[in-house]
């Protein structure tokens, strides 16, 4: 028989499962969270609430996706961490729940694992496209912004980190400022492509090594809006296009400033993207230039693959499953979970 991974995906405010078999992916649904929209970010207790709605009709449309029946799945992968615990304990309550009562092995996969992985995410007849170990990989999401030197599936290394927010809040955090709903990411996307990047300068920080900070930049934003504003009050709907070009330009090159100096560290030239940032249209356009002219070899994933899903957490568990990694039924989430 196939092996047939069930993966399980509830960190934050998707709920996702998705059906790998023998490595190849064969469904992946999503179900987002429109209910944080109205609060400008994501409010956990609201986040747990609606995972314990979606949970059961979104693992029901995955298993049902893949022309498969629930008794021939061999194992259930579930984001353990990190993540919001509310959210998690759903995720992993439902996985020992669905293992147990069908007498099938249980897998922990690292949230942020999972996000490196999703570049080995494979599709049915579309062709295989991943690097070889070691590479880089630029993680920017809501919660996380880091550099990984990835030295194998499972062994992996932080070299660069954020010492305050993450990009995604940076985006998300300014998107509130000029009331431009949750997630912020995409709609500031939307504008900046309309808009000047090089019509206004915010603070980038100056920091050593490859760690990043995006604090300064929120506040520099911030005060440069309200000074504007002070002496027209509709200077952000005038110029909202330029205001998101600038903002989203600025993100890009702190990110991409610290991956130029990675690659001068390592030596590695392998580069994948991942995390909800990486959905961003400059971000991938930029890192796409400057693997021309470095020589890099930069590894893109469709968008459904950035931002969260459960694809990469079933395709994480399909690797573990062969190495019978397992865990007993005693698991908790780790709303820390490292690695
Ligand atoms: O990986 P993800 O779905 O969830 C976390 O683990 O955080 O990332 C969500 C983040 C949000 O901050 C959202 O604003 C950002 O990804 N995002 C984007 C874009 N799409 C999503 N940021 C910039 N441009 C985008 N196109
Ligand atoms: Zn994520």
């Amino acid at each position: 028989m196939s092996i047939n991974i069930l993966g399980i995906e509830s960190s934050c405010d998707d709920t996702s499962a998705a059906v790998v078999s023998e490595g190849v992916l064969l469904s992946n649904v999503i179900a987002s969270q429109a209910v944080h929209c109205a609060y400008g970010g994501v409010v956990p207790e609201l986040a747990s609430r609606a995972h314990q709605q979606n949970i059961i009709p979104v693992v029901d449309q995955a298993i049902k996706q893949a022309g498969i029946t629930k008794d021939q799945i061999s194992a259930v992968a579930f984001t353990r961490g990190p993540g919001l615990l509310g959210s998690l304990l759903v995720g992993t309550s439902f996985a020992k729940g669905f293992a147990l009562a069908a007498n099938i092995p249980l897998i922990e996969v690292n949230h942020l694992q999972g996000h490196v992985l999703s570049q080995f995410v494979h599709e049915k007849d579309k062709p295989e496209n991943h690097p070889s170990f070691p590479f880089l990989t630029l993680l920017v999401s809501g919660g996380h912004t880091q550099i990984i030197l990835v030295k194998d599936y499972f062994d992996m290394e932080i070299i660069g980190t954020t010492i305050d927010d993450a990009a995604g809040e940076a985006f998300d955090k300014c998107a509130k400022v000029m009331a431009l709903g949750y997630p912020g990411g995409p709609v500031i996307d939307r504008h900046a492509q309309q808009g000047d990047p090089e019509r206004f300068h915010f603070a980038k920080p100056h920091i050593e090594g490859l760690n990043f900070s995006f604090s300064g930049l929120k506040t520099s934003f911030l005060y440069t809006l309200r000074d504007k504003l002070k002496d027209d009050p509709n200077f952000i709907d005038k110029n909202i296009n330029d205001i998101c070009a600038s903002l989203q330009f600025t993100i890009t090159s702190i990110l991409i400033e610290k991956l130029v100096a990675a690659v001068e560290q390592t030596g590695i030239n392998r580069i994948t993207i991942g995390g909800g940032v990486a959905a961003n249209s400059e971000l991938r356009q930029v890192l796409k230039f400057e693997a021309k002219r470095y020589g890099w070899k930069v590894y893109i994933p469709e968008r459904k693959y950035t931002t969260d899903n459960a694809a990469m957490i079933a395709g994480a568990g399909y690797y573990k499953f062969l190495k019978k990694e397992f865990v007993g039924m005693d698991i908790a989430p780790d709303a820390r979970l490292k690695f």
